[in-house]
């Protein structure tokens, strides 16, 4: 098995060092390395019978909106004992290297802002923050009520996760800021991401459209892998902090 140094191609590297414009795309893979299940793992305990994608949506929510919020408690609290692991570690490490750089995630977790990155659009939304679920409005500070899930405070609806369900659009700013970097980045890195759900997985096509240098890192190939100007196969905690030394070291 090659060491993860190995995998990266010299000229790779060459290329990273002498960009300005790098955009990185990441999902569920570079916080696997944390602890939190991606997005496509089979849930564990009490909602092993259940079906995330059944669950993370505006419909299930309407039918029970108690389980709904019950699960997402429950993700909160799995993703509140977890860390930043040295991929994310790493992605500082590279924003603080590049004049222009910008971290899209489809990640809910906030593992990225923890890490220390702060160019960070969250696609997805943030599991963290909360809002009415009629008003669409983000309820501040602590929820003091016991009831599951609590009420908002102004109109008496229920409270939500700000986290994007499925068949629910993406937030229009952070899609804008995102679709606005892709078109002009030299340098596009997918981290972590079966590409699969529209419409970041667009995006790393997009890039490649515009004449960027696409790069993905993921242990497994995906819709990605065959068009990508580089794959390299392998878990992101391995690979970034090579890629990082590497890159910015003069
Ligand atoms: P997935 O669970 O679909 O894919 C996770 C990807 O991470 C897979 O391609 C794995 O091979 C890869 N992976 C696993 N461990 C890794 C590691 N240590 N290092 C690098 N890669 C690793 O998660 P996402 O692609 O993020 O959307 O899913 C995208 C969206 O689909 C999610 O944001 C969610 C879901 O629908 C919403 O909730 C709206």
């Amino acid at each position: 098995m090659a060491a993860p140094v190995d995998k990266i191609p010299v000229e790779l590297i060459e290329i990273l060092r002498t960009s300005h414009r790098v955009v990185v795309l990441t999902g569920a893979g570079i916080s696997a390395e944390s602890g939190v299940p991606t997005f496509r793992q089979a849930q564990t305990g009490l909602w092993a019978q259940f079906d995330p994608l059944q669950l993370a949506t505006p419909g299930a929510f309407q039918n029970d909106p108690k389980l709904v919020w019950d699960w997402y408690s429950w993700r909160r609290k799995l993703i509140s004992e977890s860390q930043p692991n040295p991929g994310h570690n790493a992605l500082v490490d590279l924003e603080n290297h590049y004049p222009e750089f910008t971290l899209i995630t489809q990640n809910v977790d906030g593992l990225h802002q923890m890490a220390g990155s702060t160019q960070v659009i969250e696609l997805h939304g943030n599991i963290f923050r909360t809002k009415c679920s009629r008003e669409n409005r983000l309820i501040s500070g602590k929820i003091q009520t016991a009831e599951t899930p609590p009420f908002c405070p102004n109109c008496g609806a229920n409270l939500r996760p700000d986290v994007v369900w499925f068949g629910e659009s993406l937030p229009e700013d952070e899609l804008d800021q995102a679709l606005g970097a892709v078109s002009t980045c030299q340098v596009f890195i997918s981290i972590g991401t079966s590409t699969l759900v529209e419409p970041a997985a667009a995006l790393p096509f997009i890039a490649l459209r515009n004449g960027a240098m696409v790069l993905e890192i993921n242990p497994q190939i995906t819709p990605l892998t065959p068009q990508a100007s580089y794959s390299v196969q392998g878990n992101a905690g391995d690979l970034l902090p090579i890629l990082a030394v590497q890159v910015t070291s003069s």
